[in-house]
This record gives C-alpha cells, structure tokens and sequence, in this order.
C-alpha cells in the first residue's frame, strides 16, 4: 500500500531541529569520535562504522589512531601493518582503501584532508553518505547524510511507504536531509543527532515511541504504521558454494600459507590453500580434484590427508561450506613454486602475526583448539 508522502514546512522543520538537538545534548553518546573535530579520526571512525557495531569499533578506532595517528603516517604504513590493526573488524576492502585514499591525499592534497566536498567524493572508498558525515561533523558544512539510522527515521518522519531503495524514495530522502539542516550553522550536530535518534530510538522493529522527542511531529507515530514503514527488506537470496582448505605441515611443523591476490575475495590477507570444490561429492572425487588444482596452481604434487573439520560461514551473497584436509607435499619434489603466488612456511609465532582472512583465522583457532 502505498500513501501520500508527508511534507514538512519550515516552521515544523525548525520545531523538529530544536527538540532533536534538546535531546541530542542532554541524552546522546558521549563517542570518541564526537570528541573531535578532525576530519581524518572522524574519516576513520566513519569507515570502521560501516558495517560494525559501535561497541567493537571504540577500541578498534583508539589503537589505529596511537599507531596511526596522522594521514602521513598511515600512508607511510605497509598494507600489512595496517590490516593487522583491522583483523576482526572483516570487510578488509574498507581498509584497504583507507589506506589507497591516504596515499592519494598525500600525493594530492599535501597530507591535509580535502575540505571540498568533491574532492572528498573523489577519494576511494568514499561515498556521497561518508563524505557528508566527515564534512558536517569536522567543519560544519551544511550537508546532508541518508545512512541505515537516518533512512529509517526520515522514511516514518515523511510516512514514505514505498521501497526506500528506489531512485524516487532516495530522492525524497535526501531532499528531506538537505531540507532538515539549518540555513546558518549546527548542520553537523543537527546530522549526529538525528542519526543518534535513528539508531537508539527510532529501531527497526520495537521503536521507542515513548521516549521519542519527536513523537509530537512523526506521522508514523501517529499511523502506527511503524512495521510497514520503511517496508521491510526483500530476504537475501544466497549462493551456496562448497570450499576446502589444506593444512599442510613441513618437517618443523610450519605451515603453508598463501597471501590472497588483488582481485580475490580476501585480497591481501594470508590463507590456507583454499580451492572452490562446488559440485564434487564423496571423499575420492573431492580429493582427486583438489590435489589437481593444487597440483595446477602451486605447481607440486600434493597427498590429501585426513579430513579435519567442516566451517559455516557467510560472506556477502555466499554461503560457504567449507572443508578443511590435512596434505602433505610429495616427498622428494624439487621443482620450484609457482612463481605467481607468494607462499610462506609460518610456525605458530608467525601465523599468530599474519593477518588472515575469516575463514582462514577459524580454521587456525580450531587447529589450537584446547583438547
Ligand atoms: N554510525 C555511523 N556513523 C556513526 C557515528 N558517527 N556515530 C554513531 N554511529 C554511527
């Protein structure tokens, strides 16, 4: 069902600005990142928020600025260094590009990050929601933000029942954040307390009508129609696909470790030898087939072993299953590795160091595993 959208008019606009910021003072978070106005540890803060909770960001965001407290130094730091500060957050993609976008405004912009809302824009990693974030909060331009908290809020403030993914309702949304920002100054804290509002009061599923400052002003309040609004989201359809790993030990024990390729899902990090085995049933078939494609990817003959443990994990769109085999290189193999790979023997202290992508950090927890 869809209905009419509500509009707001400037008096009812500046009434809601006041009771958000009333509250926003007297009941927001005190967050570290709100505890300054520079535009990189807001940068930071804003890329590790993405797609984790505020509570495991806070310690998170407070290491990677003692160890990186500056652009430079954050640019001067291997890819490396900087996803060991990021193992556990996931999605290592963000901080790889923080790091791309911290060498780009080194080369391009004398260290100092861009104040021009273009430019930001320009930066990878960054978005038209990002850079409005780091711009209003740092220096107060008067931009606007549509984040998961602020859509929710501003879809029941304008009792928008339509898809909010549709290039009409995100028109309507982001006109409606540009609309709620103040003319003269306070656009920042006018955009961090209305996000503050969307993610502590104004939840998904239960909102918390009754202690809402803007309850007076909210037509969804008022419908009751908060489970509708936003409609809820189409379920994510899943591709299954089946993985196996091999854990292979040489005669100290150390095992074999590859780094990801640019354009593999945990680019850069360092994994088991992992190989897609998506359609091969039964031990025989799944054995032949991966000591084939390690065969043809490293190069060397290979025994698969014992199976040792089946993961579930899910990344993006994918649901993987993934086995995990004890091998062993061939005995008496001379010939050299594949020279496009970058392998490393790692003994416990090393592997403990790597960063490791997800699945290859559960897989190594299981093989320390207290028994
Ligand atoms: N989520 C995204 N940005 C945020 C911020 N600045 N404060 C709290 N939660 C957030």
């Amino acid at each position: 069902m869809s209905t009419e959208t509500t509009a707001w008019s400037p008096a009812e606009l500046r009434k809601l600005r006041a009771k958000a910021l009333e509250w926003y003072l007297r009941d927001g978070r005190e967050l570290p990142w709100r505890a300054t106005s520079d535009p990189y540890a807001i940068w930071v803060s804003e890329i590790m928020l993405q797609q984790t909770q505020v509570a495991t960001v806070i310690p998170y965001f407070s290491r990677f600025l003692a160890s990186f407290p500056s652009i430079g130094r954050l640019a001067g730091a291997t890819l490396d260094e900087v996803y060991q500060h990021w193992a556990g957050l996931g999605y290592y993609r963000r901080a790889r590009q923080l790091h791309q976008a911290a060498n780009v405004i080194v080369q391009e912009h004398g260290g100092l990050f861009p104040e021009n809302f273009s430019k930001v824009l320009a930066l990878p990693g960054i978005g038209r929601y990002t850079a409005g974030a780091i711009l209003s909060f740092s220096s107060d331009q008067r931009l606007p933000i549509v984040e998961a908290n602020t859509q929710r809020l501003y879809a029941r403030l304008l009792h928008l029942s339509d898809e909010t993914t549709s290039k009409a309702s995100q028109v309507k949304l982001w006109s409606f954040a540009e609309q709620v920002l103040p003319k003269q100054s306070g656009s920042g804290q006018t955009n961090q307390a209305l996000m503050e509002i969307g993610s502590q009061i104004c939840l998904p599923k239960n909102p918390l009508c009754a202690l809402c400052p803007l309850q007076s002003l909210c037509p969804t309040f008022s419908s009751g129609r908060h489970a509708t609004i936003p409609a809820p989201k189409k379920p994510k359809e899943f591709t299954d696909l089946q993985e196996a790993a091999l854990v292979i030990r040489d005669r100290r024990g150390r095992i074999l470790m590859r780094r990801c390729a640019t354009d593999e899902r945990w680019a850069g990090l360092w994994d088991f030898p992992r190989f897609d085995i998506t359609g091969h049933s039964g031990c025989a078939s799944v054995r032949k087939r991966l000591a084939a494609l390690f065969q043809d990817r490293f190069g060397r003959p290979v025994l698969i072993g014992n199976e040792l443990h089946t993961f579930k994990h899910a990344v993006t769109r994918y649901r993987i299953t993934l086995n995990s085999f004890e091998a062993q290189i061939e005995d008496g193999h001379k010939s050299d590795w594949s020279s496009s790979i970058e392998i490393e023997w790692a003994d416990q202290k090393r592997l403990a160091e790597l960063a490791l992508s997800s699945s290859g950090k559960k897989l190594w927890i299981w093989l320390n595993r207290p028994r």
